[in-house]
């Protein structure tokens, strides 16, 4: 009963080549390193112990590798994970049959664990803590509570929105960690890894082109790589070298920063639909048929990191930065921003 909200492990052929480029084990893992070196400190005293890990929470922006971590987690523990996602737990039951399944110091994967129904993060609480949940079995006058125990068990949460989750939820993770864009020098060593992996011919200029324009986020670069690979392919003799990564970032419509159609298009909506802003989140995505949760998880991240973008209360206000870059010139005072 629990196939319908755990995710199936990927079957051999789908996934394999995104599974292929994942890291398996810490060691192999680039970047983050203060998260890694916290979260090996943790593994190695556990396992000394003998013990389950307590429970880590993992967030930030989507593509860092929040879902890889999880994975290493549990490799290097040697246990099973299972992994769901908050929405896909609807009721109380549906975790409690999730959890009865676990075998002792299993780990449980919640991703989008923010949003977890209210009645289910409450059966969770007892379970993070106590390792065991009442549930009410039958109706009215006859409905009892019974208590069901589990093994000791590791919750790894990961969330995109660490604002949006309640307090009682965060205080009982043992672990957070928070993982953040990836510099230059770890995009390129990934990029490097990736291309080893895939087999494919790559110049140094090359691995440096792709890894500056995929916005610090290894799910991007590697999507990049494989769509550089395939015009290398057909366009060129295969071997990537920075004129034939060039062209293809090109095709692609993926700019010197990294920025694609859709930041471009927030930005130029902000700066020409609304005088620069401020300007609502909604109306935003309204003008741009996108979802609204989509650019405040997927867009905004980047563009705030680059300075394009600012949060006020008011509303999204795009900073002369964002201007420059689209190559708009910048209202030079008050008066000429109001016009
Ligand atoms: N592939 C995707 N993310 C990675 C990372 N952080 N290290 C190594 N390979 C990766």
């Amino acid at each position: 009963m629990t196939d319908r909200i755990l995710s199936p492990k990927p079957s051999e052929d789908e996934g394999k080549f995104e599974l292929s480029l994942r890291p398996k084990r810490l060691a192999e893992y680039i970047g983050q390193d203060k998260v890694k070196q916290n979260l090996t400190i943790l593994i190695e005293a556990a396992q000394a112990r003998g013990e389950a890990i307590d429970h880590v929470l993992l967030y930030g922006p989507p593509g860092l590798g929040k879902t890889t971590l999880a994975n290493i987690i549990a490799n290097e523990m040697g246990v099973s994970i299972k992994t769901t996602s908050g929405p896909a737990i609807e009721r109380p039951g549906d975790l409690a049959a999730i959890l009865t399944n676990l075998r002792a110091g299993d780990v449980l994967f919640i991703d989008e664990v923010h949003r977890l129904a209210r009645p289910v993060e409450e059966v969770l609480y007892s379970a993070m803590e106590d390792f065991a949940i009442d549930i009410i079995i039958g109706k009215g006058p006859s409905a009892r509570s019974i208590r069901l125990k589990m093994p000791r068990f590791t919750l790894i949460g990961a969330t995109t929105r660490f604002a949006m989750m309640s307090a009682p939820l965060r205080d009982r993770f043992g672990a957070i960690y928070r993982l953040d864009f990836y510099d230059l020098g770890a995009m390129k060593t990934i990029v490097q890894r990736s291309a080893d992996l895939l087999n494919v011919a790559i110049e140094r200029a090359g691995v440096e082109e792709i890894a500056s324009r995929a916005r610090g986020t290894p799910r991007v670069v590697n999507r990049l790589l494989r769509r550089v690979r395939d015009y290398a392919q057909v366009r060129a003799d295969g071997k990537i070298t920075l004129a034939v990564a060039g062209d293809a970032l090109k095709m692609l419509e993926v700019d010197r920063l990294g920025l694609d159609e859709i930041d471009r298009k927030v930005l130029r909506t902000i700066i020409e639909k609304f005088e620069g802003g401020p300007v609502g989140l909604d109306t935003i995505a309204a003008s741009i048929s996108e979802e609204a949760d989509t650019i405040m998880d997927v867009y905004e991240p980047y563009l705030l990191q680059l300075g394009f973008l600012d949060r006020t209360s008011r509303g999204r206000v795009a900073t002369r930065r964002a201007y420059e870059h689209l190559a708009i010139s910048y209202p030079n005072t008050e008066q000429e921003r109001l016009l």
